[in-house]
């Protein structure tokens, strides 16, 4: 992926990356390559705030003895990742009030048209929408309240989560003109492009990689061992045809097509690259070597992970330091929100 991220052309603020991840279950590669590796790619040159999205896991029942463990576990995958706190500031969403604040402001401003279009919230409540909670519902709202809060103008993120996106658009766009005040927000651009946007399941080639799959083989875990995950690769699901000559041979072979995808974005090779350098052979050596590949990426990274949960107190001191640092980014721009809307203040 290119770090020259595109500046639009109206909003004249500084640039920022934001991004978010919830604390349920165990990363996965798709959450690897979809997420924490443009996190890692963008932390170099540009201003980024990485949240563990606390507030957004609760819309579905979380065990309170567990959700601090959980947002700890996920800020080591992004520390393990190459995340530097020394650059990025990556913090807890609940630590930090603007969140929760905008996101009224903006609950103000969404339509329930819009919410009702959500394809995340119909496939996560399926046919028992009535009984999920109404946080599930206005998840986006908050998303976009995560995003705005701190004015990020672009927004490392996988393929599901374009959907969302637009919508945090479209709340930036009608507060600026509902209220007046032109470029107030930046609309937020999507970073989706580049290999590993959409990871699909190594059992289902058409289901995207979950943490929320109920088959574990399905996916391989950051936490998985070197055994585990070559198992996984060895057993995923192909077909019964070679190994294809060309890219045109990846048509209707989406079991094949992601496998090929992931060796493209752990290896930085092309689709087409990995094609010629296998085309024809049979899937037993490509598969044995995507192990290693994956093996060797990750394995320093799930060590990693492990040594520095063995250390909770640094990490809650890293995740206390960047919370005061993101409250100092938001709170002029709540203030400035509040004043914009019309709230009464002291001293008005
Ligand atoms: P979540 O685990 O749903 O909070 O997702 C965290 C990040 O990982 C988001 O940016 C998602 O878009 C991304 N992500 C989740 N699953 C995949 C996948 N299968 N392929 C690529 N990116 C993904
Ligand atoms: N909805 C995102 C996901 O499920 C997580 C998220 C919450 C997020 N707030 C965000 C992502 C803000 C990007 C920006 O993956």
């Amino acid at each position: 992926m290119s770090n020259d991220i595109a500046k639009s052309a109206a909003y004249q603020g500084p640039q920022r990356v934001f991004s978010g991840v919830q604390p349920t279950g165990s990363l996965h590669l798709g959450n690897y390559l979809g997420a924490l590796k443009k996190f890692v790619d963008l932390q170099d040159d540009h201003d980024c705030l990485y949240c563990i999205v606390d507030l957004h896991a609760v819309t579905i029942w979380q065990d309170p003895k567990e959700l601090a463990q959980q947002t700890r576990h996920i800020a080591a995958a992004f520390l393990a990742s190459g995340v530097d706190p020394k650059k990025a500031v990556v913090y807890a969403q609940s630590g930090v009030r603007a969140h929760t604040e905008l996101a009224w402001y903006f609950n103000c401003v969404a339509r329930i048209g819009w919410l009702n279009r959500m394809t995340q919230f119909k496939d996560k409540a399926g046919k028992s929408s009535e009984k999920m909670s109404v946080g599930l519902y206005d998840y986006p709202v908050l998303q976009a309240a995560d995003i705005l809060a701190f004015k990020a103008t672009h927004v490392p993120v996988g393929e599901d989560q374009k959907q969302h996106l637009e919508l945090s658009r479209d709340i930036a766009a009608k507060f600026n003109h509902d209220f007046n005040a032109p470029n107030f927000f930046p609309l937020p651009e999507p970073l989706i492009k580049g290999p590993g946007a959409r990871i699909m399941s190594l059992r289902d080639g058409r289901k995207k990689m979950s943490k929320s799959d109920p088959s574990d083989m399905s996916r391989i875990n950051l936490t998985d061992d070197a055994d585990m995950m070559a198992k996984k690769i060895r057993k995923a699901k192909t077909d019964a045809l070679p190994f294809p000559e060309n890219e045109h041979g990846l048509e209707e072979r989406p079991e094949v097509t992601n496998l090929i995808g992931i060796y493209a974005a752990l290896s930085g090779m092309t689709d087409a690259q990995v094609i010629s350098q296998y085309a024809g052979g049979q899937f037993g050596p490509f598969k044995s070597e995507l192990a290693d590949l994956a093996v060797a990426k990750l394995s320093p990274i799930t060590d990693l992970m492990s040594r520095y949960l063995a250390d909770p107190a640094e990490i809650d001191h890293i995740l206390g330091a960047a919370a005061d640092k993101a409250a100092e980014i938001s709170e002029p721009i709540l203030a400035q929100t509040r004043d914009i809307m019309g709230f009464w203040r002291r001293g008005l």
